[in-house]
């Protein structure tokens, strides 16, 4: 069935958080959905709704102004892969041994991961002899993970799922997750489910892609259905307030273009990091709580759209050959925005199993193999997984030995 939306044009939503007033800074318009890798056949059936991003006047979180219902985002056939870059997988490893040496110390300690994906972290915790679950609705990748021995609930993490595993299992020492809590527009049900679930003394820990990173380089395209939040500090310190607990650490993190992991703990029972006061008022100097900031952002997105579209085209009329690299989320927003099809990018190039032979959501670009890129190489490539650009380089080292050119659009298109 073909399933649109209401694509309502209003400027302002109420918030989820705290039901006070978001306004709108950016509006992509009608999108489909970021990691729906359709085949030909399917294509018509593509499921669309507004993306826009708006401020909230009240608690400052930074979300969008409609939301996509989770089954259809988070089924069994979500194609992401976190084992797929050599970069996160160690990224992934060296957090999991953060983890075992400073909160998995205790006596038969306790970790739950909330989007556990194909298990590239709780497989480390798996490996170290430590009892853990990972909770992930994507039966697929979930099946991955315990095809490598991890333990994993096919379900969505909510305040009864954490009921259900307190009583089979008992109290968490760590509940973590890593780009997932900014994917759940229910944070007021997963506090209550973390809550119910700490032990206490335990801490909360997750990882998303911060605002303040995003704003800096203007890397627009992780506004996307999936990313319903974009988190600061200060936002995160206030719904975490609102539930009971504390902001008490934050570290920036250098993965996916830039990060923070914010580790939350039941109010009063830590110490709060300096690191947390420092982080919000850098921000406050930044104006990142201000709807004027967020706007500005806007003509950047324009101008970097227009500037891909007219070098592509530009290409084209010298008859140039030019391919995509990386088939990733964000690159559906910019493809769907700046209207870019396969007249200009005739294909992309990735390595998951899932969305190789199939389109790019939207545009309708086709999917190939990494491992066909060299046959015959293009003359340019846009790399649209600019996150992991050194493991990419590096891998296709031989592409720009041969005189292949890299084509990058965050903060600027830029031929490298
Ligand atoms: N943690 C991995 C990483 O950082 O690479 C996976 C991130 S992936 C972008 C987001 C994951 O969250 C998906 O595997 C999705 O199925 C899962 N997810 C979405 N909603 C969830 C929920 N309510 N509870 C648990 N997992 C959820
Ligand atoms: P991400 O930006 O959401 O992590 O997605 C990265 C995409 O890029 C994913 O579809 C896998 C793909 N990829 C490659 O094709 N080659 C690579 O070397 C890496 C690291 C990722
Ligand atoms: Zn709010």
């Amino acid at each position: 069935d073909v399933s649109r939306t209401d694509a309502s044009k209003s400027d302002v939503s109420k918030c989820r958080i705290c039901a006070g007033e978001v306004r709108k800074f950016f509006d992509f318009g009608t999108q489909p959905l970021s990691d729906a890798f359709l085949t030909e056949r399917e294509k018509d059936q593509a499921f669309h709704f507004r993306l826009a991003v708006g401020l909230c006047t009240g608690c400052t979180m930074v979300q969008l102004l409609e939301e996509v219902p989770r089954e259809r985002m988070f089924h069994h056939d979500y194609p992401y892969h976190s084992s797929g870059s050599r970069h996160m997988r160690e990224h992934f490893a060296q957090t999991a041994h953060d983890l075992l040496a400073t909160e998995l110390t205790g006596p038969d300690p306790f970790c739950v991961e909330i989007g556990s994906n194909d298990g590239v972290m709780l497989g480390v915790i798996k490996d170290a002899g430590v009892r853990h679950l990972g909770v992930e609705p994507s039966g697929g990748v979930a099946e991955l993970a315990r095809k490598d021995g991890v333990r994993v609930r096919t379900d969505f993490f909510e305040e009864s799922t954490a009921r259900l595993i307190a009583a089979e299992d008992g109290p968490a020492d760590v509940v973590y997750a890593a780009n997932t809590i900014c994917h759940i527009p229910y944070l007021d049900s997963i506090l209550r489910g973390v809550d119910v679930l700490l032990r206490p003394g335990g801490v909360f820990v997750f990882e998303d892609p911060y605002l303040g990173d995003i704003a800096e380089r203007n890397t627009f395209d992780q506004i996307y259905d999936e990313h319903f939040y974009l988190f600061t500090a200060r936002s995160v310190r206030g719904v975490a307030r609102r539930f009971g607990f504390e902001l008490v650490d934050v570290r920036r993190l250098p993965v996916h273009g830039g990060e923070v992991r914010y580790t939350l703990a039941r109010r009063g029972e830590r110490e709060v990091s300096p690191a947390v006061p420092a982080l919000i008022a850098e921000e406050a100097g930044r104006g990142l709580a201000e709807l004027e900031t967020l706007e500005k952002l806007g003509n950047g997105i324009d101008r970097i759209c227009a500037d891909l579209v007219a070098l592509l085209e530009d290409l084209r009329r010298q008859g140039r050959s030019v391919a995509g690299y990386g088939a990733t989320a964000k690159s559906a927003t910019v493809t769907n925005y700046a209207g870019i099809g396969p007249e200009l990018l005739p294909c992309v190039y990735d390595t998951t199993p899932a969305k190789i032979g199939r389109l790019m959501p939207g545009s309708g670009i086709p999917i190939r193999a990494a491992g066909e890129f060299s046959r015959p190489y293009p003359d340019y490539a846009v790399l649209f997984a600019w996150n992991h650009t050194d493991e990419i380089l590096a891998r296709e080292a031989e592409f720009a030995a041969r005189g292949g050119k890299w084509i990058v659009y965050v903060p600027e298109v830029r031929v490298l």
